[in-house]
């Protein structure tokens, strides 16, 4: 293969640089910290190939910025958000994710999530650490909510979505779901899931759980108006992306107890600012986006988004293409 070169974002798990260093030129933000705006737009003038992760807002300008030799932009996530896909498909530029390798593990950690905000894990385990455990068991002690037998509504019943019916499925949960799209015949079937319109669906749901991508329909998909119309006792699941949920609007109905939670791994900005007041509220579970945070997965995303810029540079397919549409150009 010709030396292509590729611009690397970030350090990240093994093997994709070693695996793209052994065919091709690699410039790499070595510092330990995503890249800067500025590094990003120095880094990829002239190269073949960029490698990046969802921090970097790979937007019109990066692309122009890197230049007619760019074939291909390679995330090492799931989500392509960051990207923009339409700029990039103008260019016939390949623009590449790591595909359903997360699945299961984001469904697990969406699964934590519920059964976390629901049972007061971490508040329970704050109140042991910190000696505030006092009497033994208590009648009164920490009641929280069922998970099982509960409704489980999924908004975006795609890869994740039925992953995660499937583990509902065995805390015999009622499921239902909304897609904006298409209906997912395939998992209705398999765990029993009823398709609902937006506004049954968060009417009637006791978990309401996220997984759609982010994209220009669904920015603030979930805002105070439906926050309004969802049961006082409903809890929110948010492992897809910060942006779909207004989150002003999420802490308005925390404060107000319109519902009863969240459990959150995502966030409008991550980290959340100091003084987010959903750092102070009790009735969350904050987590730091770690949704697909294992040592097996993010290995398997690494391989996978190395794969996908070396198929691309050698006029193969890759593994994960998100714009298809540039074969038809
Ligand atoms: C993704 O890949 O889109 C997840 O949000 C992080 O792994």
């Amino acid at each position: 293969m010709k030396k292509f070169t590729v611009y690397i974002s970030r350090r990240m798990l093994a093997p994709a640089i070693p695996m793209i260093a052994k065919k091709c030129n690699v410039v790499v933000n070595e510092k330990g910290r995503p890249s800067t705006r500025k590094e990003i737009l120095n880094g990829v003038r002239g190269k073949d190939a960029i490698l990046c992760t969802l921090l970097d807002d790979i937007d019109a300008k990066v692309i122009d910025t890197a230049g007619t030799n760019l074939k291909v932009i390679s995330s090492y996530s799931t989500g392509v958000d960051h990207i923009d896909v339409e700029e990039a498909t103008k260019r016939g530029i390949s623009v590449t994710s790591t595909g359903d390798i997360l699945t299961e593990t984001t469904a697990d950690l969406t699964f934590a999530l519920i059964l976390a905000i629901a049972r007061q894990i971490t508040y329970g385990h704050e109140t042991v650490m910190h000696k505030r455990w006092k009497y033994g068991w208590d009648p009164y002690l920490m009641l929280g909510s069922d998970v099982h037998g509960k409704v489980l509504g999924i908004l975006g019943l795609g890869k994740i979505g039925s992953a995660v019916a499937r583990r509902a499925k065995g805390f015999d949960m009622d499921i239902i779901y909304h897609n904006r799209h298409d209906r997912n015949i395939r998992t209705e079937e398999q765990v029993g899931a009823k398709y609902v319109s937006l506004e049954e669906l968060v009417q009637r749901s006791d978990f309401l759980s996220l997984h759609c991508p982010l994209n220009n329909e669904n920015h603030h998909i979930i805002n105070r108006s439906i926050f309004k119309i969802m049961k006082r006792s409903t809890y929110l699941i948010n492992t897809a992306r910060g942006d779909l949920v207004n989150e002003p609007h999420l802490i308005e109905a925390l404060r107000k107890k319109w519902i009863a939670g969240a459990g959150l791994d995502v966030f409008e900005k991550e980290p959340p600012s100091y003084n987010n007041k959903l750092l102070k509220m009790k009735n969350v579970v904050l987590l730091p986006h770690i949704g697909s945070a294992t040592l097996s997965t993010r290995t398997k995303m690494s391989e996978i988004a190395a794969k996908n810029i070396l198929n691309v540079l050698n006029g193969k397919t890759p593994i994960y293409l998100t714009n298809p549409q540039i074969h038809q150009r």
